[in-house]
């Protein structure tokens, strides 16, 4: 049974007719994947500056491929969750959506979300640091030949690195481009306006302050709905807070009917 509180986001999903969600690791943390942050999160086991910069690519590409094609081969044993499907589902009854994920998993797309901007890139994409084209991959990298050195080329013979984004790197400006001309399409009202919302799921703000994505959503008269079991950098810019498990919650209040 929904909550109150549930009950009354159920109603703000409802009025919803523009919606951006702004995702983080913990909307797939019911999917079986860890966060970052946190007891048991990447970063506690894995350092950042070992793993997740240009300059640790450099040092030791082998050591950043086992990282990564680890966390390729993890995308084979989960499946998306309530919360991926309601996002999905979500897209297809707005008059506007724009799903911004820092996720760099597979299961938003899984789940049937399009309109989506994977701002932290993606897992299965590859980039040649030479030519820079980027593939999609069939598999996971394999960790066999990593162990033996054997690491991923492009044709052109460059060496192929994740086309994720890492620590020290910018985001691409056209998936800015695509979030700022979102909040550009809200007419801008006097008041607080119920049809356009932001949801914020899972993620804690500590990278870069969530990209400002709260402060822009308030300015444009949006509502701004957190949905974490704890607090996080941006609870404070939101209108309501939900603090439970996203799959949960949307199990609750939005069932694929
Ligand atoms: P974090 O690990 O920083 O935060 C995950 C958030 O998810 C925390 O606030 C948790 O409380 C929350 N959470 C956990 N389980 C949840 C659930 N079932 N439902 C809803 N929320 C839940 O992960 P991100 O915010 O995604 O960047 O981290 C942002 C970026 O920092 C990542 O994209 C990654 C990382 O370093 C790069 O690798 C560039």
């Amino acid at each position: 049974m929904p909550t109150d509180l549930e009950a009354r986001f159920a109603g703000w999903l409802r009025e919803a007719r523009r919606v951006m969600a702004f995702c983080g690791a913990g909307i797939s943390a019911e999917s079986g994947l860890p966060t970052f942050r946190g007891g048991g999160g990447l970063w506690e086991g894995h350092q950042v500056e070992d793993v997740a910069t240009p300059a640790a690519f450099r040092r030791d590409p082998q050591m950043v491929w086992r990282f990564y094609a680890m966390r390729q081969e993890a995308l084979g044993q989960v499946e998306p969750n309530p919360a991926h499907f309601a996002l999905a589902r979500l897209e297809q009854g707005c008059d506007d959506f724009l799903l911004v994920t820092q996720n760099v998993d597979n299961l938003h797309e899984r789940a049937g979300s399009r309109k989506m901007v994977k701002i932290h890139g993606s897992l299965m994409e590859t980039r040649c640091v030479r030519c820079e084209q980027v593939e999609t991959l069939a598999a996971p990298v394999s960790r066999a030949d990593i162990d033996q050195g054997d690491l991923p080329h492009c044709q052109c013979g460059g060496l192929l690195r994740p086309n994720v984004v890492w620590f020290g790197e910018y985001l691409n400006p056209e998936h800015l481009d695509r979030i700022y001309a979102f909040f550009d399409r809200i007419p801008r009202a006097s008041t607080r306006d119920s049809s356009n919302l932001l949801l914020v799921i899972g993620t804690s703000g500590a990278v870069s302050g969530g990209y400002g994505i709260t402060s822009l959503a308030r300015e444009a008269g949006a509502r701004v709905v957190e949905i974490n079991p704890e607090p996080s950098y941006l609870s404070h810019e939101a209108d309501m807070v939900l603090p439970v498990p996203a799959g949960e919650l949307f199990s609750r209040v939005y069932e694929p009917g």
